[in-house]
């Protein structure tokens, strides 16, 4: 990964600001998670824990994994302010995704949203894989490399970037179902103001059972 976008860079990012996000489940978890029974599920790069903590209230039993201190303090903050029987679902766990290997095939929902890793992304991507439980689904999303021309402020570091088609390059065809394989548009204002279309990389798979 780029130096600017490691550690220190995300603990300064959350200690700078009351609130990075928005505290809102991102879009594409709720689009696609909305329709799966509860059960064990990884958020993997949970930031300030808006999705574990959404995942959680409908039920599953949650791993929040960030190497963020400063963001797993405010989640694990935020999800007992809600709702204390939800928090009590999560686990928060310190760790860097760059190498921290899961339990393989222990989630039902192996979920990561916008965790941009360049050299050591495909490998990550294979952890992920590896951890979600036979019948269970991967769910990845990405800012999509089309941000890159548009207003919205995203690093102009291409290699940051993937596709969903990238991500289906590590599975396994004989053990996966790809379900989604989107550049999924959706609206959003720019630094001065403008409405834009950006997308979301979503790459939702189930494993055979
Ligand atoms: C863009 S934020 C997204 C947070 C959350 N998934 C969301 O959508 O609101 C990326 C998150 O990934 C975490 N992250 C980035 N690289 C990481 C790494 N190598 N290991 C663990 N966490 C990492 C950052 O600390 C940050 O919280």
């Amino acid at each position: 990964m780029p130096e600017e976008f490691g550690k220190d860079f995300w603990e300064e990012r959350y200690a700078g600001h009351t609130h990075v996000w928005s505290g809102r489940p991102n879009p594409q978890l709720v689009a696609e998670a909305e329709d799966l029974a509860p059960g064990t599920a990884l958020d993997a790069g949970c930031g300030e824990g808006a999705d574990a903590i959404w995942l959680a209230s409908r039920g599953w039993r949650v791993t929040a994994v960030d190497f963020a201190t400063a963001a797993l303090r405010r989640a694990r903050e935020h999800a007992e302010s809600l709702d204390a029987d939800a928090a009590g679902r999560i686990d928060w766990a310190q760790a860097d995704l760059t190498e921290w290997a899961p339990p393989e095939e222990r989630f039902d929902l192996v979920s990561t949203h916008y965790v941009h890793l360049a050299a050591s992304r495909e490998a990550f991507f294979r952890r992920m894989a590896a951890s979600v439980a036979p019948g269970g689904t991967l769910l990845i999303v990405g800012h999509h490399p089309l941000d890159l021309q548009t207003t919205i402020q995203r690093p102009p570091i291409p290699e940051l970037f993937f596709t969903a088609e990238d991500v289906v390059a590590v599975l396994d065809p004989g053990r996966w179902d790809v379900v989604a394989a989107d550049a999924r548009p959706r609206p959003a204002t720019d630094h001065d103001g403008n409405e834009v279309t950006i997308h979301d990389t979503v790459l939702r798979a189930r494993r055979r059972p």
